[in-house]
């Protein structure tokens, strides 16, 4: 990366107030990207806010107190956007909710539609929004943060799973609706040492890395590397795709410990 890979452009990344859509809003901005960050807490925006001025780099920090989950939401966020900006070109859907744990079976109605709605349904509304302001006449680039659990079973979030598991196709699906003019990629993480994780690597970080054929977890800045390269000209001719970003976790051979 040198650095003037987004120059100019503008972007928006949902959950870009923590975590890995935070660290995207920094990578974006050394970049020379202006970045648009939404997430639903005022407080956790105007910290992030602060963090981001902080990052080299001559692009505005605008926030927008928004849900992923609510499609009026994206239109103000988008049309925020435009009045400040002039144009829209790269809308990463990172924010993502997972409020049930257990077998798919036992599974309630009112937490299997909230995750849907804000996993699923939420890149949907936001990547219409960005289309119709102006990817469609103008094009763009947009990259969906799914997970490495799209690809595989596991025995605790099988739902939040089917659900990353349809960002893929959906990412597929877009790639082939927005083309030519937007192209539509998709980031799969395996664990990252987000505070979201925090539970599931903290305790096992030895075991966990020792697994992996790169003997380590992945950083906020492993994915926010790959989300410059698939918002930029280097991956022009680039759509439909994810990239699996997970130490080699999905290529362990069955029965074999590491
Ligand atoms: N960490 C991992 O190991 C891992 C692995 C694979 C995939 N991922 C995916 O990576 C993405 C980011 O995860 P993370 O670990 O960075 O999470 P995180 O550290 O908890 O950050 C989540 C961000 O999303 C925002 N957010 C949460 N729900 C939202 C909603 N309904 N609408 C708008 N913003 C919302 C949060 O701010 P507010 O709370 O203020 O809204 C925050 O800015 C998610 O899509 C996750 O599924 C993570």
């Amino acid at each position: 990366m040198n650095g003037h890979e987004l120059e100019g452009r503008v972007a928006v990344i949902t959950g870009g107030s923590r975590g890995i859509g935070l660290g995207i809003a920094k990578a974006y901005r050394e970049a020379g990207a202006h970045v648009v960050i939404a997430a639903r807490k005022p407080d956790g925006l105007a910290a992030a806010r602060e963090e981001l001025l902080h990052v080299k780099g001559d692009g505005e920090v605008h926030d927008v107190v928004a849900n992923a989950g609510e499609p009026e939401d994206a239109e103000r966020c988008v049309a925020q956007t435009m009045t400040r900006f002039g144009h829209l070109d790269i809308l990463v859907n990172n924010a993502a909710t997972n409020p049930y744990m257990g077998a798919l079976l036992d599974l309630d109605l009112p937490r299997a539609e909230k995750t849907v709605r804000v996993n699923q349904y939420g890149m949907v509304a936001w990547t219409r929004c960005a289309w119709r302001a102006w990817m469609a006449e103008h094009g763009g680039a947009v990259v969906n943060i799914a997970s490495v659990g799209g690809l595989i079973v596991d025995p605790h979030i099988g739902w939040y799973n089917a659900t990353k598991a349809a960002m893929l196709h959906m990412t597929r699906q877009l790639a082939y609706e927005l083309g030519p003019q937007a192209r539509v990629n998709a980031i799969a993480p395996g664990l990252i040492k987000t505070e979201l994780a925090r539970a599931v690597w903290e305790p096992r970080e030895p075991i966990l890395t020792a697994r992996l054929p790169l003997r380590r977890l992945g950083t906020v800045r492993d994915v926010a590397h790959a989300a410059v390269f698939l918002a930029s000209g280097a991956s022009s001719w680039m759509t439909g795709q994810t990239l699996v970003l997970d130490g080699g976790a999905t290529v362990l051979p069955i029965g074999v410990e590491a």
